[in-house]
């Protein structure tokens, strides 16, 4: 097992990807701490999953753009479980709209989700992992961060500042041992795919050297190699299982 007794953070643990690698970290070991927002029927089937591996599970609805409230789960993870090895900061959403047609409040919305809540999340775990001398952050940017996209301004904008700040972050962080790396994943067959347009959805795939959409699991194996011992080397890079959408 890669990551026996470790203990694992993971912000969006409900579905999709974050729940994918759940339960792959669980599978190597790992205890896990989730938070997701609302959707309590999947969290809770994600726990069931988890704890049917034979690992610690728990999870709470929050926002990750309250920065108490991720701050105060943190600080309970860490009671209730330990101390926290692995930060899989991944909590997401995405309204898409033209350019123009953006108000603040979108604009905030996608920002305070993306960019401010990892930025604090990794906040509220990182002073104890310095104190350790280990631990391992991994970001979930995204592959419109590297190449836009249309109807997706604030959130391209906000998956570039993430892998900025995987990169401003690891010249402090590497030196004390901690470990902190983004992915960039190409499109995803989870519930914020679903959503797209059957036309716009097609013409995705169509423009996919792959020819189709990644899968949760996919991501979830690139964040195993970061998080795991063969991750070591990793510092401040962004790894993007994109299908071939950006090529790099
Ligand atoms: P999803 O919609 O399947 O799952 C999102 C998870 O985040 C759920 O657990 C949800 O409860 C949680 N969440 C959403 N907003 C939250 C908030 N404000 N506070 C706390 N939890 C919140 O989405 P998916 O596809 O698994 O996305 C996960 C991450 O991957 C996101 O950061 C997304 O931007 C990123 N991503 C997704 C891609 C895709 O094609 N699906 C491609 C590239 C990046």
């Amino acid at each position: 097992m890669k990551l026996l007794n470790q203990i694992a953070l993971i912000t969006g643990g409900s579905r999709g990807i974050g729940r994918a690698t759940a339960l792959l970290f669980a599978r190597e070991g790992a205890d896990i701490a989730f938070c997701h927002l609302e959707d309590d029927t999947k969290a809770d089937e994600t726990a069931v999953e988890i704890r049917a591996l034979g690992r610690r599970a728990i999870h709470r609805s929050l926002d990750v753009a309250d920065i108490g409230a991720s701050k105060d789960f943190a600080d309970h993870v860490a009671s209730t479980f330990g101390p926290i090895d692995i930060l899989f900061n991944n909590a997401g959403m995405n309204i898409r709209k033209p350019f123009e047609a953006y108000t603040e409040a979108d604009f905030d919305r996608i920002v305070n989700v993306h960019l401010k809540g990892m930025f604090f999340m990794a906040q509220a775990v990182y002073p104890a992992m310095v104190a350790r001398g280990r631990g391992c952050i991994i970001n979930i940017a995204s592959q419109r961060g590297l190449k836009g996209a249309v109807n997706s301004a604030p959130y391209s904008a906000a998956k570039a500042g993430i892998m900025g700040l995987t990169r401003a972050l690891s010249w402090e962080a590497a030196p004390k041992g901690v470990r902190v790396n983004a992915i960039a994943p190409g499109p995803i067959e989870t519930d914020m795919t679903v959503t797209m347009e059957a036309a716009d959805r097609q013409a995705f795939i169509d423009a996919l050297p792959v020819g189709r959409f990644g899968r949760p699991e996919e991501i979830a194996a690139t964040a195993l190699l970061l998080a795991g011992p063969e991750g070591g080397f990793y510092v401040g890079a962004t790894l993007s299982p994109n299908g071939g959408d950006v090529m790099y």
